[in-house]
């Protein structure tokens, strides 16, 4: 039922084509010094470039058939998640510059795309639908709460916020696709294929980029027990992104679910307001076709 759907009518998704640290040498352990919290922003970002095209592609195929407001609302998506991909590539390099090998993670998230794309184009859309989910709340509590980029350096932490913000505001967009492209199905198989995915995603997202974390903090020299209790430690409990995105995470079950059941645009204003005191160069915004 598409007319039901929560998106804010006056929600306007507005890519914001920055650029990030072209200039400037990235500090290796970028995160105040902390080898745990630098290898796992990195190791998120390592799914990125790669993770964002992708989400591109599933979208993408179901544009055609979407109504106009969605349509241009994926249209919108697709150009800020390619805006993106382009910046953590590019922070990607300049952290593989600083000394880390980023080829094992790269490789993972390459392995389960790979599972995936062998699915039917439905699958990769929930997959899509599912990813973005996590990514909107993990954002939501970047943006809310600045313990977490607290002694990042500038820049880099700013990258971090401003690509938050913009998953803020596409939060929906892979969810209404989704309940456009299933509008025929029965409300259980919709709910228990949705809650599949949710919890196979939950698992590899968890496992992989713990993994990738501690094969990131294994180049540090912190390894073994050491290295578990500090990142579970960081994860979980202080500033513990993980424990504080857990509620969220479980409203995804519940009956009547959508992402905009929560308006966190207050966040996207804040944000803005403060990213215009900071001085970028007018660019021409370039749409994704
Ligand atoms: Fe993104
Ligand atoms: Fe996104």
């Amino acid at each position: 039922m598409t007319a039901t759907l929560p998106t804010p009518a006056d929600l306007s998704i507005t890519p914001r084509d920055r650029r990030f640290g072209r200039d400037a040498t990235v500090r290796r352990l970028w995160h105040g010094g902390r080898v745990e919290a630098t290898a796992i922003y990195n190791a998120l970002s390592t799914t990125f470039p790669v993770g964002e095209a992708f989400f591109v592609e599933s979208v993408r195929k179901f544009r055609d058939e979407a109504p106009p407001r969605l349509a241009e609302e994926i249209k919108a998506f697709t150009t800020q998640e390619a805006i993106h991909s382009r910046e953590h590539d590019a922070f990607n390099k300049r952290a593989a510059k600083a000394g880390y090998d980023l080829s094992k993670l790269e490789a993972q998230v390459e392995k389960r795309l790979a599972v995936t794309r062998s699915r039917p184009p439905i699958v990769s859309l929930a997959a899509t639908m599912a990813l973005e989910h996590f990514t909107a709340i993990l954002a939501h509590q970047l943006l809310a709460n600045p313990k977490h980029l607290a002694g990042g350096d500038v820049e880099t932490a700013d990258l971090w916020r401003w690509h938050a913000c913009e998953e803020i505001e596409h939060k929906g967009v892979a969810y209404d696709t989704w309940l456009h492209a299933t509008r025929d199905w029965p409300r259980f198989k919709r709910w228990k294929v949705k809650a599949k995915v949710m919890l196979f995603i939950t698992r590899n997202f968890v496992v992989d980029r713990t993994a990738g974390a501690l094969e990131l903090m294994r180049q540090d020299g912190i390894t073994g027990l050491d290295a578990w209790r500090r990142l579970l430690w960081y994860l979980w409990v202080r500033p513990g992104m993980f424990r504080m995105i857990a509620g969220a995470w479980f409203r995804f079950f519940l009956p009547g679910f959508h992402p905009w059941n929560e308006d966190d645009r207050d966040l996207l204003r804040a944000y803005d307001l403060g990213a215009r005191s900071v001085a970028q160069p007018k660019r021409k915004v370039r749409r994704a076709a």
